[in-house]
């Protein structure tokens, strides 16, 4: 099978990179290519480059990662959130004729009775969590496409600064004090968790809307703390705060997350715990 991938250089984007099996050929496309990295420049916004490419390497399969994630930013350049995250999206339908595996959000709900499942009402909050909503909907309307949404992805790649796992990490090791939202509640994801069942619903041919998150539903506070206490680092250094404190641009939905029992029940697989994969990933870098 020949997968397309869109976004690979992104936090999910390596990670799901790592799952190719020897059968499939992956292409990995972005924006830029990093230095060092393999692969083709593909912005999803430019149908002419997108015609071309796919005219030239026929995929059988595209999973879309692209996407503007910046929440913030999307929330004062809605413009460019739409253009990307909802046109980009309908780009590819319009040109691509096979399956598409579109990666969406738990922020498409309101926040106010997560952990959320696949028939509960959407309600976005925020630039991104609509442009992202609309994007499922164009993505739907082909009965053998998938969306898996997914919330708070995590890794502990080096080059990812956006990474919250990252933040805890590099701020505790400098000994610098961080506060941290004891309102926000999710099932903080590991990437190699959802690039998993990517692969097991590609190989299983899932179409439809699921969900999928890690097994423990935790605020961000309680996630830092655990991270702290897995590297062995100074919680005491982690402050609580309330996420209106923060003052951010974009409503958070505060009790998110997703509830993934549809899924696991299909793949008969079970999520992984927090304290699980932080080891794994502390085994990795050991490596
Ligand atoms: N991160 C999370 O916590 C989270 C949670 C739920 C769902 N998701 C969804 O999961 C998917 C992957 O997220 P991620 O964490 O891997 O995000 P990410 O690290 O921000 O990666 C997104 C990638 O998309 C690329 N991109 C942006 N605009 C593009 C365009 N016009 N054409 C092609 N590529 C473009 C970005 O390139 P540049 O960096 O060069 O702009 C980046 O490499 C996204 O759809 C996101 O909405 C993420």
């Amino acid at each position: 099978m020949k997968i397309l991938i869109t976004g690979a250089y992104g936090q999910l984007g390596y990670s799901l990179s790592k799952f190719r099996s020897t059968k499939d050929k992956v292409y990995r496309t972005g924006v830029k290519i990093p230095l060092g990295e393999k692969g083709l420049r593909l912005n999803i916004i430019d149908n002419i480059m997108l015609k071309d490419i796919i005219l030239s390497l026929s995929p059988d399969i595209i999973i879309n990662l692209a996407a503007i994630t910046n929440v913030d930013f999307c929330e004062s350049n809605p413009k460019i959130a739409k253009e990307i995250n909802t046109n980009g999206v309908q780009n590819l339908v319009d040109v691509f004729p096979g399956k598409i595996i579109h990666l969406s959000t738990d922020y498409v709900f309101d926040g106010l009775n997560g952990p959320y499942k696949e028939e509960d009402q959407i309600n976005p909050i925020s630039v991104y969590g609509k442009t992202k909503y609309d994007a499922e909907k164009i993505v739907l309307e082909k009965e053998n496409n998938l969306v898996l949404r997914a919330n708070v992805l995590y890794d502990g790649l080096k080059y990812n600064n956006a990474s919250f796992l990252n933040w805890v990490v590099n701020n505790l090791k400098n000994k610098n004090s961080i506060k941290v939202v004891d309102d926000q509640y999710n099932n903080p994801t590991w990437t190699e968790s959802i690039a998993k069942v990517l692969m097991l619903c590609l190989n299983n041919n899932i179409s439809g809307l699921y969900h999928w998150g890690d097994e423990d539903y935790l605020s961000r506070y309680d996630f830092a703390i655990k991270i702290a206490k897995a590297y062995g680092l100074e919680s005491s250094l982690i402050k609580k705060i309330p996420t209106s404190e923060l003052n951010q641009l974009a409503p958070r939905p505060l009790n998110g997350g997703l509830d993934q029992n549809k899924l696991k029940n299909i793949l008969k697989i079970i999520p992984p715990k927090i304290n699980d994969c932080l080891n794994a990933i502390l085994i990795k870098e050991a490596e």
